[in-house]
């Protein structure tokens, strides 16, 4: 069965964390990073969530010290870990970034709660012509180690994507999907 080429996946996923502090996402992100803020992922997301948060403070020159840090930071991540998460992706509550390197989120990106994206992901655009189209990922979807993502394509909550596949179309809710191009199995197992 091949991924949906016509979506009638939910699209109605929205990141708020206007309920949260910096510090509870990050407490929480930490949590789910098991409890080590040494791990490049813990890192890269708090980073990110530093990088939105500081969005909020005005006057703009308020924010300017903030905004230096960040990019600092910010290329700290992507230089020596090779995980690039800019602050623009629409990051949800304790998405967990397994392992390092070769991680690359386009920054239109959605990605719901509790995903896991893993070594060698990519979340991009797939026709140079349309650089601004991007994935979104709804909740708790689980993201195989050197899977590709491209175009504007929607993946359903708790889908899994199996290690290095490469998504061109939406996936269903509660789906599977292998190989290139990702295709629906039949899961034998519950992975999540
Ligand atoms: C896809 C996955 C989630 C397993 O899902 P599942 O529903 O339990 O699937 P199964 O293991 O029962 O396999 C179903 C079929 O898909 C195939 N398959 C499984 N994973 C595959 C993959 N990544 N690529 C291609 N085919 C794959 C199996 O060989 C099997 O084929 P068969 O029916 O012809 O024998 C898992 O194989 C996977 O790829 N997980 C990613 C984990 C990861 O990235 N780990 C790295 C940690 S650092």
């Amino acid at each position: 069965m091949e991924a949906k080429s016509k979506s009638t996946v939910n699209t109605e996923q929205t990141i708020d964390h206007s309920s949260q502090s910096l510090w509870e996402q990050i407490k929480e992100d930490w949590i789910v990073h098991q409890k080590d803020w040494t791990k490049p992922g813990f890192r890269a997301v708090a980073v990110q969530r530093f990088g939105v948060w500081r969005m909020k403070i005005e006057p703009k020159l308020l924010r300017a010290p903030f905004s230096i840090i960040y990019r600092f930071l910010y290329r700290y991540v992507r230089n020596i870990y090779g995980i690039d998460l800019p602050y623009t992706v629409q990051l949800g509550r304790r998405v967990i970034i397994e392992h390092q390197s070769c991680i690359i989120i386009h920054g239109n990106s959605v990605i719901g709660d509790d995903c896991i994206i893993r070594q060698g992901v990519t979340l991009g655009n797939r026709y140079i012509n349309a650089p601004l189209d991007a994935p979104k990922l709804g909740k708790r979807v689980n993201v195989g180690a050197g899977v590709k993502i491209l175009g504007k394509v929607i993946i359903g909550d708790e889908v899994n994507i199996g290690a290095n596949a490469v998504v061109l179309s939406d996936i269903e809710k509660g789906q599977t999907a292998v190989g290139i191009p990702a295709k629906i199995i039949k899961s034998k197992s519950t992975v999540n």
